[in-house]
């Protein structure tokens, strides 16, 4: 197992979000964490990056473990300068003032002592570009001006110049218009398929979680409600009703 999650628990100050949440991610798999409003799904992609942030909750409980070592006592930020693994946050966090290129140039700093640096960093916008050629056409543009669905394919485009093999995200289908939100999804399956990269989806739109994902957890006020394949759970009398509109 790439990621397996044991009987983990979180907080924020005395308030429980996650009360022993087990789950596991394989190698190349795409998974999702399903859930309403408030069921622990930000809290959960929070411990797992184990980003210095204020708002970002302690674990309490149970353990992460990343290719078989616990994580848990890894100083903050040496995941991602590590390339062990991307998040692509909830709210997009991209930097307004720099322009597409530069946010693009910036989110690389994995790489800056890898000798043969220019190239890698080269090889990745290429990789976003392509993916997104909305995202070449204003390289240039600086990122408030963006569009919401811009802002949400820059971010992750930024997660991919970190070269990690192992990326997280936080509701990317929010926001978005039906269209854009299949693009969105169609060029992160495109990622996994061609470059092997393993995917960790949050998402409250269950229906194209689904659709997307190989298999899924969900969760409800933080614990697990439910797991299986994807069809399993659409499948699921429980999962349909409560999160697939019956
Ligand atoms: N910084 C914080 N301080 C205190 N409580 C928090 C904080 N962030 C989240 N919580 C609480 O933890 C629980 C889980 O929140 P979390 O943000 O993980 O939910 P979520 O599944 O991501 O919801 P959403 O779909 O709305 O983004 C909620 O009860 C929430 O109120
Ligand atoms: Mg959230």
């Amino acid at each position: 197992m790439l990621l397996e999650v044991k009987d983990l628990k979180v907080s924020y100050g005395n308030i429980e979000a996650l009360h022993g949440i087990s789950f596991s991610i394989d190698t190349g798999e795409i998974v999702t964490l399903i859930g309403a409003n408030g069921a622990g799904k930000t809290s959960t992609l929070l411990s797992l990056a184990r980003l210095p942030r204020p708002e970002a909750p302690v674990v309490s409980g149970g353990d992460i473990r990343y290719a078989g070592e616990s994580i848990l006592k890894t100083e903050p930020h040496t995941l991602i300068q590590k390339k062990m693994m991307a998040l692509v946050p909830e709210g997009r966090h991209i930097f307004g003032n720099l322009s597409v290129a530069e946010n693009l140039q910036i989110a690389s700093f994995p790489h800056r002592r890898d000798i043969n640096r220019a190239n890698i960093i080269g090889e990745n916008l290429d990789l976003v570009y392509s993916l997104f050629p909305r995202l070449y056409e204003r390289r240039k543009q600086r990122g408030e001006l963006l569009s919401g669905g811009e802002q949400q394919m820059l971010a992750v485009g930024r997660a991919l110049m970190t070269g990690s093999n192992f990326i997280m995200l936080d509701e990317p289908s929010m926001g978005l218009a039906p269209k854009l939100m299949y693009e969105m999804f169609r060029a992160l399956k495109q990622l996994n398929f061609v470059k092997h990269i393993t995917i960790l989806v949050v998402e409250q739109n269950a229906k194209v979680a689904l659709e997307f994902a190989g298999r899924g957890y969900v969760l409800k006020t933080g614990e697990i409600f439910a797991s299986g394949t994807s069809q399993e759970l659409a499948e699921n009398p429980d999962v349909k009703k409560a999160y697939l509109g019956g």
